[in-house]
């Protein structure tokens, strides 16, 4: 029987297959029900005893071979038929599905681009910052109850550490930097510490811009934020609302009119037809000191807005967390806006 199996397994080192039928009568001839193998195996039990390790080890070793010779055949004429597929150039390329971009970066690119044309660079600062640059330099000093405004998440490790709560703190960073004239946007992701709802989210996008000259007034401020929403919304009735911001003397809110003209304009306007787009102001000479900028030399303003407020506006978004959850039937649908 052992001289059986040698000769069976010098049989195998000079064995030629050609194709996969060839492939298929090997796997028969050697390892079906009926093959060479399983009667290996059906003999086993004339052999005696003492032999018996010793001769299943040798057909176990056959059977072995036979599964690497047809596992490699099988291989090499599988892979020869695909790439045979390649060989007519004339057939047309094969449609490869593109991702599309998300909405939030959408409407970031778009208001980069805005401000981007009309000479403000883009600037980034980190997301985990100091109290300084997210509060203290911003005239939010320690106890100030203001600070209250922004729910923040703090780290354990170092309690001067902390998630910036607003892209403000990128202002501070770049004015730090730089010298005036400075003209700068910076779009970034916010934390703030608040209960999720379909509003809320304790993280989001902003976009934060500054502009800081000789001479640079509230009129800018109006017209540079005009250009901004005709160019986004394609609106051109603004105003802006008296409101309050530690880092901005005096603070606007500046809301466009949206119409009123479905029943969704009325619902979103709450039905006023204005809608409160973002927060603004002239920078606040303290806050200027803290960046060691002159204050009696230089002024300038600020403003702040949430990207998902305005993707949501512009898109017909109704819950803020669709925007998370990354529902491709969602995602898809803006394939075509980049
Ligand atoms: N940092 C404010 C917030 O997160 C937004 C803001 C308001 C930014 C007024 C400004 C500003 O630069 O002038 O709510």
């Amino acid at each position: 029987m052992i001289k059986e199996i040698e000769k069976h397994l010098t049989d195998l080192e000079k064995i030629k297959l050609k194709n996969l039928d060839d492939v298929e009568s090997f796997r028969i001839k050697y390892i079906s029900k009926k093959g060479i193998v399983p009667y290996m195996f059906s003999q086993l039990r004339d052999v005696p005893n003492k032999d018996k390790r010793e001769v299943g080890l040798q057909i176990n070793s056959v059977k072995q071979k036979v599964n690497e010779i047809i596992s490699l055949h099988k291989e090499k004429f599988t892979s020869k038929k695909s790439n045979s597929s390649f060989e007519d150039l004339t057939k047309p390329a094969e449609f490869l599905k593109l991702g599309s971009r998300h909405p939030i970066s959408i409407v970031k690119n778009k208001i980069i681009d805005i401000f981007l044309k009309i000479g403000f660079d883009i600037s980034e600062g980190p997301e985990i910052e100091d109290d300084w640059h997210n509060f203290t330099a911003l005239n939010l000093p320690e106890h100030h109850p203001a600070r209250d405004m922004q729910d923040t998440f703090y780290l354990n490790k170092n309690p001067d550490w902390l998630l910036r709560t607003h892209t403000s703190s990128v202002q501070i960073r770049h004015m730090e930097n730089n010298e005036p004239p400075i003209r700068t946007i910076s779009p970034g992701r916010v934390y703030r510490n608040e209960d999720i709802s379909a509003r809320s989210h304790c993280f989001f996008h902003q976009v934060e811009g500054l502009y800081i000259d000789e001479g640079v007034s509230f009129v800018d401020l109006k017209q540079t934020l005009l250009h901004f929403t005709k160019e986004l919304f394609g609106k051109s009735k603004i105003r802006l609302r008296p409101s309050y911001f530690p880092f901005t003397e005096p603070s606007a809110e500046l809301d466009i009119y949206w119409g009123l003209e479905s029943e969704a304009d009325y619902r979103i306007t709450k039905g006023t037809g204005w809608l409160e787009i973002l927060g603004c102001g002239m920078v606040d000479p303290n806050v200027l000191k803290n960046c060691k900028i002159d204050s009696e030399k230089f002024s300038g303003f600020a403003f702040g807005l949430g990207i998902e407020r305005i993707a949501m506006l512009l898109y017909q978004i109704e819950d803020i967390r669709t925007l998370y959850e990354n529902d491709l039937r969602f995602l898809n649908q803006f394939n075509n806006s980049i």
